[in-house]
Formats: structure tokens, C-alpha cells, sequence
């Protein structure tokens, strides 16, 4: 049986658009946990395609409420993360689910955007960033952004959906760039990423507002 997601009916598709760019206050609190539910797939399977390694130290751009963040931490030894997102409700979100993994030390959440990160050239052995790509204001400046804050060697994952699928939904004709695998590989080429490849995974279709979608996760990875 198709999952069921019903995503804020209350909101025209601009507004719920708004809110998947860029999650504000109460709403935005509630838009993020729905995506716990209609991302789940696709936020799992970056990770595993992400396949962190023992000591890997983990940057994620724009991890929303950060829900799936201890099943990341699980795939490997000693691992350490930093999550940064641009929305504060979804920062403070992120640090009242994960108080725990943050107590350990392992884990943290700043308030960022992509276009700036706060970080030394060569900190991170991986990115990974799941349902950003649409949004990021300047791709190529921004994956070269992420370029220099990638150790020599590390790894970035970008895990989105396509140009083609995002085509069915309504609100993605509102604030979303959509890009299908040869124009995320190219933005990587370009940023001067090497050994760019791309998996495609199938998910369970899913009941989205009462219309059924076959789905499936898209992951590029580049080196640096
Ligand atoms: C559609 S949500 C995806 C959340 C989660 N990764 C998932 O797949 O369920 C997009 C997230 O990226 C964040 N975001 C969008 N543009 C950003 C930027 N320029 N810098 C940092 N975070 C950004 C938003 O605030 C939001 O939390």
C-alpha cells in the first residue's frame, strides 16, 4: 500500500512552497515534521549512499529539523556533525530533537546559509544535502563554496528530486530551480569536483494530497 502524506491543506501551494524553501515559526515547525514523513526515504538512502566511514566529520546543508540526524550517527564509529540551515525555527528544532547526540558532543546545529558557511577551508571529510538543491541561489558559487569547506579527498552528496517529477506538483512552480541528473553533474564538473556519479533508488509510492506518485531519490556525488 501507497504511504499517505497530507501536507498542510490550508495552504495555498505558494505558501506551502514558502515553507519547504524556507520553514517560518509555527507553520514552518509543522511543515518540518511532515517532511520527516514524505523525505523519509530519500533522507535515509542519502546517508547510506553517503556511507561515512569511522572519525568522518559531517557537514549537512539544510537538515530541517535534523530528525534523521541519529540514524546517520549510527552507520559508523565516532562520527562527529554539524547541520546548518538558513531557517532558525528548524535550528532550534534540530537542537530540541537531537539533545542528546548534542550532549555527547558529537553533534551540532548552527544557523547558516550556503552562500557563507562558517568554516576553515578542508574541515569536512563528507557533505551531504537532501532537498536543498532547488533553492540554492547561485549553484556553481555555492557547490564551489562547498568545494573549499571539503577536506582533499572528501566526499559531497547532493540528494533531490527530478526536473521531471517535480514538474506534477503545483508548488514547485513557485521559488523552485529544478534540474534533472546531466545539470547537477555539469554544476559539479564546473565547480571543478571530480569523479561525479549519479544512483537513482526507487521509494514506496506515496499518496501525496490524495494523488498517488511513483518516487524516486536522485544522489550525485562528486570528490574533491
Ligand atoms: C525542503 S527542506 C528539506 C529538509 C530535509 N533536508 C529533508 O529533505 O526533509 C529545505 C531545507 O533547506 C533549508 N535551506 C534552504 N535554502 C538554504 C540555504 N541557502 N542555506 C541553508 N539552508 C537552506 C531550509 O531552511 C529547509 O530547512
Amino acid at each position: 500500500m501507497a504511504e499517505k502524506l497530507n501536507l498542510d491543506s490550508k495552504l495555498t501551494p505558494k505558501e506551502l512552497a514558502k515553507h519547504l524553501r524556507q520553514p517560518e515559526g509555527e507553520t514552518g515547525k509543522e511543515i518540518g515534521l511532515q517532511m520527516n514523513k514524505g523525505n523519509k526515504h530519500i533522507c535515509l538512502n542519502s546517508y547510506k549512499v553517503l556511507n561515512p566511514k569511522n572519525k568522518n566529520h559531517i557537514l549537512e546543508i539544510g537538515m530541517g529539523n535534523g530528525f534523521f540526524v541519529k540514524d546517520l550517527l549510527k552507520m559508523a564509529d565516532d562520527l562527529t556533525y554539524i547541520g546548518v540551515d538558513f531557517s532558525p525555527i528548524m535550528v532550534d528544532e534540530a537542537n530540541f530533537i537531537n539533545e542528546g547526540l548534542i550532549k555527547s558532543g558529537k553533534v551540532r546545529f548552527e544557523q547558516a546559509s550556503i552562500e557563507r558557511l562558517p568554516f576553515n577551508d578542508d574541515t569536512f571529510d563528507c557533505i551531504t544535502t537532501t532537498n536543498t538543491l532547488y533553492f540554492w541561489p547561485q549553484p556553481q558559487d555555492n557547490a564551489e563554496e562547498l568545494l573549499r569547506v571539503l577536506k582533499p579527498g572528501g566526499t559531497l552528496l547532493i540528494a533531490y528530486r527530478s526536473k521531471s517529477f517535480l514538474n506534477k506538483l503545483e508548488l514547485s512552480k513557485h521559488g523552485f530551480t529544478k534540474y534533472e541528473i546531466a545539470d547537477v553533474e555539469n554544476i559539479l564538473i564546473k565547480s571543478g569536483f571530480k569523479q561525479i556519479t549519479t544512483k537513482t533508488i526507487k521509494e514506496p509510492e506515496l499518496d501525496f494530497d490524495d494523488t498517488l506518485f511513483e518516487m524516486e531519490g536522485l544522489f550525485t556525488t562528486g570528490i574533491k
